[in-house]
């Protein structure tokens, strides 16, 4: 066993000269650990959810109602974890999810994540909104893999900008997420007024993007700085002004002088979000990339056979960690009712609510290909950094094999309905 028994052992040593894990292994007491590490604003954008959380809810309840059955005198200390997508074959089931802001948890961001994940050869994806570009972090990564998430923004010309950056980067796929094509309704950022981009953070894919300057230059001249909604001037305005202009690239003085940090911030909330694509949008993708596209945040079987129709090569099935739809069926039903509709027709990738190795083993037997993870590795960079991240995933891979061990499954290729409870 790689992870399982080795880390439990290191875990217990430790234990015998009084020391405790860094990263919690728990899942709520790494989310206080976490929580007491970041600011009320970072802890609310990163935890929160939309409406009452009772998406959050039924995520959590549905790996709750799926029940794992043991079959003893099989155990096997040789598990096999690899799994094969897009005819590549990974060493692990898990994937670092798209998280936009990771400068919230830590200066890092997604530097920390990408080392972690190539000391594990995890993939990771990139987000749309990340803090660090996707130049940067291919950089610290080698051949690692990873695959870039795009939000399809207003401009298909900034869309096809984004793709030639991940293509050079050496990204294996381009993750279109589907579920925001507005920002949920999340109270817990509403209550604290807080919205990220609105203070240059996350905005790295953009700030970095010839494009997307070249649209802020066009809106500098055409005078968007002159029009729209502003805040009431006060001494908590300026400092935010001027954290924007310190953030964005290029020099804090020019910045400022010329408004081109606030005016790249206003011109980003202008065509991030495009609500009026449609599915007979996808196939204009296609024509933009060789790469494998695959389609994030499907729930339901029509929405998933309408997606093959239009020739993606993959579906996660998510809701995005309840941060979108309130009120929305538990992801892991999502993922049962589409399987059962489709079958193994293109892969299925899962996310949404997954806590611990038990979690994932659910997902697998019910027919996901791989899994994201998404919150809990975002709590191990806020914990300890790169380091965190790092022992967050070797928690769940040591969970992974010693759960399977104990079910007599020596290898995930094998997990299917069957070791779950009718
Ligand atoms: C703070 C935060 C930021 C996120 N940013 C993005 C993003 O930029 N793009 C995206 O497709 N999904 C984003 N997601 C959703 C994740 O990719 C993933 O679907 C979700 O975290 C899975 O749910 P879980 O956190 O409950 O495991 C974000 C999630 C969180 C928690």
């Amino acid at each position: 066993m790689k992870y399982g028994v080795p880390i439990q052992k290191h875990i217990f040593i430790g234990g015998m000269a009084g020391k405790k894990p860094v990263v919690p292994v728990n899942y709520e007491q790494l989310e206080q650990k976490a929580k007491s590490a970041l600011s009320a604003e970072a802890f609310a954008y990163i935890a929160g959810g939309a409406g009452q959380g009772n998406t959050m809810i039924s995520n959590r309840k549905a790996f709750a109602d799926y029940e794992l059955k043991g079959n003893m005198m099989r155990a096997s200390s040789e598990i096999d974890l690899g799994v094969k997508l897009f005819g590549k074959e990974y060493s692990t089931p898990l994937i670092a999810a798209p998280v936009g802001v990771l400068e919230l948890a830590n200066p890092q961001a997604d530097l920390a994540v990408a080392k972690a994940c190539k000391t594990l050869n995890i993939p990771m994806i990139f987000s749309n909104q990340a803090s660090y570009s996707i130049e940067e972090c291919a950089e610290v990564m080698d051949e690692n893999p990873r695959w870039f998430q795009l939000y399809w923004s207003k401009s298909d010309e900034l869309v096809e900008s984004f793709i030639r950056r991940a293509e050079k980067s050496g990204c294996e796929a381009i993750v279109v997420t589907l579920d925001t094509t507005s920002l949920g309704w999340r109270p817990q950022d509403l209550d604290l007024g807080y919205l990220p981009f609105l203070h240059g953070l996350g905005l790295a894919q953009y700030s970095s993007d010839p494009i997307f300057n070249k649209i802020v230059d066009q809106n500098l001249a055409d005078g968007i700085m002159k029009s729209g909604d502003k805040p009431p001037i006060n001494f908590r305005t300026l400092k935010n002004v001027l954290g924007v202009c310190r953030k964005y690239p290029g020099s804090f003085w020019a910045n400022l002088r010329t408004q081109r940090a606030m005016a790249a911030v206003r011109t980003f909330i202008n065509i991030y979000m495009r609500p009026e694509l449609r599915w007979e949008d996808l196939p204009r993708l296609r024509t933009m990339t060789d790469l494998a596209i695959l389609v994030k945040g499907v729930h339901t079987a029509e929405d998933a056979q309408l997606a093959i129709k239009h020739e993606v090569d993959g579906i996660i099935v998510s809701n995005h960690g309840g941060r979108q739809i309130d009120g929305a069926v538990g992801a892991l039903k999502c993922l049962d009712n589409i399987n059962r509709e489709l079958g193994q027709e293109i892969p299925l990738i899962f996310d949404s609510g997954i806590r611990s190795g038990a979690d994932v083993i659910k997902a697998l037997a019910l027919g996901a290909d791989a899994v994201l993870i998404g919150r809990p590795y975002v709590y191990g960079l806020a914990v300890a950094g790169e380091k965190g991240v790092e022992a967050v995933f070797r928690h769940f891979l040591a969970e992974i094999e010693l759960q399977l061990s104990l079910m007599g499954i020596d290898s995930i290729h094998t997990l299917d309905r069957s070791v779950l409870e009718d």
